[in-house]
């Protein structure tokens, strides 16, 4: 296990480019296997997430081949209707594989993925719609079993909770459905577009794209594709963070500002100072004030960014109050900013933070992806060293992270945990 060591406070300089989309790059992965054409995919950002899925993908008999950061993938090869427990434990994502094998072999097994620190996390959505188009699903073992007697049929389903993952596994076992799926109350992420346009991209006929109400016409084959996902705001939003909590002069480049207009447009009124191109976000050194963060389903304000601006916020004029709506159990970092020196006060789902706090290097743990995010933003703007361990969750979602902010200036360095 690998310690990161931020030596604080830390000014940054310069321009990051920001890598593809963990989020558009899991399912695009997962949708692989509704194919089986040779599949290119483009910058395939090196993080364990997505090491995780091309390891689930192999173990199903796809044919993977690295070329630099490209992928070439051949899913003709596909052999198993299995993803088992031990891959599925350590990624949620997993369960996107459950629409693509059910409609591509009409059986599939995928292993329940289980809560996570962030919450439970139930996966009922996708099952109740998947058994609307006609699958038989049983739960037995920690495993859901799911099959159909021929091709899955087109039918109208209405989320209860406009879930990504659950638009995004419907809107792939729909690819073959017969007829017309129609996917009302779909959740709206850019990732959810990102993937659509991969689908069609190789033939399947998905329209609504980018609103609540998708609808998937099934197609009898896909055809090759050559295919490049979007930016990673999230990965964007953090660096915008850390940037802003160390007044620094950033540019954070290579991904699409419009899917983070709710978060730049709070920054704004908060007082960052932000040039925005159609690319890029450059940020301005800015005295900040206190905000009031609620965090919602797209375009509201993303609950991945939610730990980060908690960071921020320690270091703006005023206290802030920061509500967390979708996930039960997504404040793991309070403690660990509080060991900093953070002045952070819990009250259910609520969390109210004292600005201006003088933060101290301290040795911290990392418990989840988007709380270690927060640790790191802590870190950059505290007096003295911050050790940093687990950093196996930010290897899950942060590409180079250490490496990126060694670039833009930072005293960052990464070890081997003793
Ligand atoms: C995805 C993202 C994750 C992000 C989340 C919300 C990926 C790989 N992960 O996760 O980073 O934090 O969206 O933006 O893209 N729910 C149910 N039943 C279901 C499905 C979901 O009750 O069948 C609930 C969840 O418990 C949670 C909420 O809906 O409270 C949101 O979950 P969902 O949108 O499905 O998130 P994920 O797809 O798991």
């Amino acid at each position: 296990m690998d310690k990161i060591i931020v030596d604080g406070p830390c000014k940054l300089e310069g321009s990051v480019k920001i890598s593809k989309a963990k989020n558009a790059y899991l399912p695009i992965l997962s949708g692989v296997l509704l194919s089986d054409k040779k599949i290119t995919l483009n910058e395939i950002p090196n993080l364990r997430d997505i090491n995780t899925m091309l390891t689930l993908l192999g173990n199903l008999g796809v044919g993977i081949e690295r070329n630099g950061d490209s992928v070439v993938l051949d899913p003709s090869t596909l052999n198993s209707h299995e993803a088992t427990y031990d891959l599925v434990k350590t990624m949620r994502a997993s369960i996107f594989t459950l629409g693509p094998i059910l409609t591509r072999l009409h059986k599939a097994k995928v292993s329940l993925p289980g809560g996570c620190a962030i919450g439970t996390r139930p996966i009922d959505l996708h099952l109740s719609n998947l058994e609307k188009m006609g699958a038989k699903i049983t739960l037995e073992g920690g495993y859901v079993y799911a099959e159909t007697d021929g091709p899955l049929k087109g039918a109208h389903l209405v989320l209860a909770f406009p879930s990504v993952g659950a638009t995004e596994n419907l809107m792939m076992a729909a690819v073959f459905a017969e007829g017309i799926t129609t996917i009302e109350n779909a959740a709206l992420e850019p990732e959810i577009d990102d993937l659509a346009n991969f689908l069609n991209a190789m033939g399947a006929k998905v329209t609504g794209i980018g609103t609540k109400k998708i609808q998937i016409e099934g197609v009898k084959e896909l055809h090759e594709v050559n295919y490049t996902a979007i930016g990673d705001r999230i990965e964007a939003a953090t660096y915008i963070m850390a940037a802003l909590a160390t007044k620094s002069n950033v540019k954070v480049t290579d991904f699409n500002p419009s899917h983070l207009e709710f978060v730049l447009d709070e920054l704004k009124t908060m007082g960052a100072k932000l040039n925005i191109g159609d690319n890029f976000v450059e940020v301005l050194p800015s005295d900040l004030k206190a905000c009031k963060v609620d965090t919602a389903p797209f375009p509201g304000f993303p609950t991945d960014v939610q730990a980060q601006m908690m960071a921020l916020v320690t270091q703006v004029k005023g206290s802030s109050i920061i509500t967390e709506h979708i996930f039960e159990n997504r404040f793991m970092h309070v403690p660990e900013l509080n060991r900093l020196g953070a002045h952070i006060e819990l009250k259910g789902n609520t969390a109210f933070v004292e600005g201006e706090s003088k933060l101290k290097g301290a040795p911290v743990m990392c418990t989840d992806l988007r709380a270690s995010a927060a640790l790191i933003i802590a870190a950059l703007a505290s007096e003295g060293k911050t050790e940093i361990s687990r950093v196996y969750h930010l290897d899950r979602g942060y590409d180079n992270l250490a490496s990126k902010l060694q670039d833009l200036g930072a005293k960052i360095t990464r070890s081997a945990e003793s």
